[in-house]
């Protein structure tokens, strides 16, 4: 069976055979979609290099960013299929699966970094990450990007800017929504195709975190970004079910630890990283930068505001009671 892989065979790996026996060794293959200088890219690093150090080498996390082995609209199934073992997707592309995470991906409710912490470590969170039980994943904890920003090829301030706009949305029913009821054209288009579908005018606008807009440049196409706040993108890292099932107790352990270990560090590190990217940003000039003003950012509220019904009346009224809660 493959999980368990030779990796003596690569001259490149600082191991040495007679350190550890061929048996033991464990790669686990970790695939993302994002740049490696990204919350997620370092979140990702760190996780292996204190994987591989406190097994001693035995276990090998092996990161493939940028979407070089797989995109997101595949790497879901990669990962059921055990092509890979570990990825970390937005929990938006895991709702045509699990409907209720898009509770997540409601706009306007979480609105500071304390609040967003409490969620990821409440237990809602914790409920959405059994809830992969069902597709046969083992959730194993959130990670941290922030909060989205519009990004825009003309400004977007006003709401009736959104009309008519074609905006690139992740897939998932509320986002869709969302766009709809500001005025504009949803278009679902998977990361890797963004830059493409920006070059070749297929879309004007995105909702995105400032660390995706800067270490993927769609800022040198949509040079007008809003900071609206208006919704939170995280993660969920997550492993095939039977590779986690296979692994010895010792090797799980050292897995959830280092999760545990970083998992501060990385929540940080994601709000520093959105800075620093926006500070660099802000120099220069060619990108134009605003602040939603809270009379625009009312309007645009107003305007989003049947869609809690929706997901009370069409998804899982007690999970966004529980989202509340969790904020009171
Ligand atoms: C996106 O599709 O915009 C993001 O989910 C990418 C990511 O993984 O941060």
């Amino acid at each position: 069976f493959g999980y368990r892989q030779n990796i003596f065979s690569s001259t490149s790996l600082p191991y040495d055979d007679e350190q550890q026996g061929l048996d033991d060794q464990i790669t686990i293959h970790f695939s993302h979609v994002v740049a490696e200088n990204t919350p997620k890219g370092m979140a990702a690093e760190k996780f292996a290099q204190l994987v591989e150090e406190k097994s001693n080498g035995r276990v090998i996390v092996k990161i493939y960013p940028n979407g070089m082995l797989y995109n997101d609209e595949t790497e879901l199934e990669a990962l059921q299929a055990n092509e890979i073992q570990m990825i970390a997707p937005t929990f938006s592309k895991l709702t045509a699966s699990l409907p209720n995470w898009q509770v997540l991906d409601l706009p306007f409710i979480i609105d500071n970094n304390e609040q967003l912490k409490t969620v990821l470590n409440g237990s809602l969170s914790d409920k959405l990450l059994q809830e992969l039980d069902n597709i046969e994943i083992k959730g194993l904890t959130f990670w941290n990007n922030g909060f989205k920003q519009v990004a825009s090829t003309s400004p977007i301030l006003n709401v009736e800017d959104f009309n008519e706009k074609r905006v690139r949305m992740m897939p998932s029913n509320i986002l869709k929504q969302q766009f709809k009821l500001l005025g504009a054209d949803p278009i679902p288009t998977s990361f890797g195709n963004v830059y493409y579908d920006l070059q070749n005018k297929h879309i004007d606008a995105q909702e995105n975190t400032i660390s995706n807009i800067y270490s993927k440049r769609f800022y040198t196409m949509e040079n007008h970004i809003t900071l609206s706040n208006h919704g939170i993108l995280c993660y969920a890292v997550m492993m095939n079910e039977s590779f986690w099932n296979s692994l010895d107790e010792n090797t799980q352990t050292i897995i959830i630890e280092s999760l545990k270990e970083i998992q501060d560090w990385q929540f940080d590190q994601a709000q520093l990283m959105n800075e620093k990217d926006l500070n660099d940003l802000k120099q220069m000039n060619n990108v134009k930068i605003y602040e939603l003003q809270e009379s625009d950012r009312n309007q645009w509220k107003k305007k989003i505001k049947p869609i809690y019904e929706i997901y009370e009346n069409q998804v899982n009224k007690q999970y966004l009671h529980e989202l509340l809660q969790e904020l009171n």
